[in-house]
């Protein structure tokens, strides 16, 4: 296990070198003296860098919400597939958050468990009422997430927006 992660910052590592050295070209007179981490950090301080560029939650959230109002559309259009795809992927990103900001992961697993199932469910009954129903109970636990993490100032409507989506009519 240790061995791999070793292998894997090397890799990360390497990759990182080869995209500086190719972008380093464009950078001005300016700024060619100035120290870059890429090349001249230790390994720890390569992963530290990189720990803290990592997207968090502030980063995920608008690209949930997209989700949410995507899904929304899709049902509402009977887009069925397409609005199960957008579950799926709001499932990942905020599984994603969780990972990121580990202190955020309690309130990611209420969310989860109060959340996927009834919209999968909601989703496969193809019953726009009932996935409407589905969506409604999704923001109110989207906003009591932002209520108990100190964001009580976000909240989520049962519609949300029609998105700009070129997949929806
Ligand atoms: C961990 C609990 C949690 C859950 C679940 C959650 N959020 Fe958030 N959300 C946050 C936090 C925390 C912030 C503020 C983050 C920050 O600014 O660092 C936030 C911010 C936001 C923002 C403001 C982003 C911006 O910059 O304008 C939106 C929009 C948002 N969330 C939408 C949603 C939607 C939609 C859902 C449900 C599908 C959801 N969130 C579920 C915790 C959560």
């Amino acid at each position: 296990m240790k061995v791999k992660s070793i292998l894997g910052i090397s890799t990360l590592t390497l990759l990182i070198i080869a995209s500086g050295s190719v972008y380093s070209s464009n950078y001005q007179e300016h700024s060619k003296d100035v120290e870059d981490w890429r090349k001249t950090g230790t390994p720890e301080e390569q992963l530290k860098a990189l720990v803290k560029v990592t997207p968090g939650t502030h980063h995920w959230m608008p690209e949930i919400a997209y989700r949410l109002q995507s899904m929304y559309w899709a049902g509402k259009q009977q887009k069925w597939e397409f609005a199960e795809y957008q579950i799926d992927s709001m499932e990942k990103m905020i599984g994603r958050v969780a990972n990121a900001r580990p202190k955020r992961g309690p309130s990611i697993d209420t969310f989860k468990a109060n959340v996927f199932g009834e919209l999968y469910k909601a989703v496969k009954s193809k019953d726009f009422e009932v996935f409407a129903e589905a969506v409604a109970i999704t923001s109110t636990e989207c906003t009591a997430c932002h209520a108990k993490e100190g964001f009580g100032y976000i909240a989520i409507p049962a519609v949300p927006p029609k998105p700009n989506n070129i997949v929806l009519d």
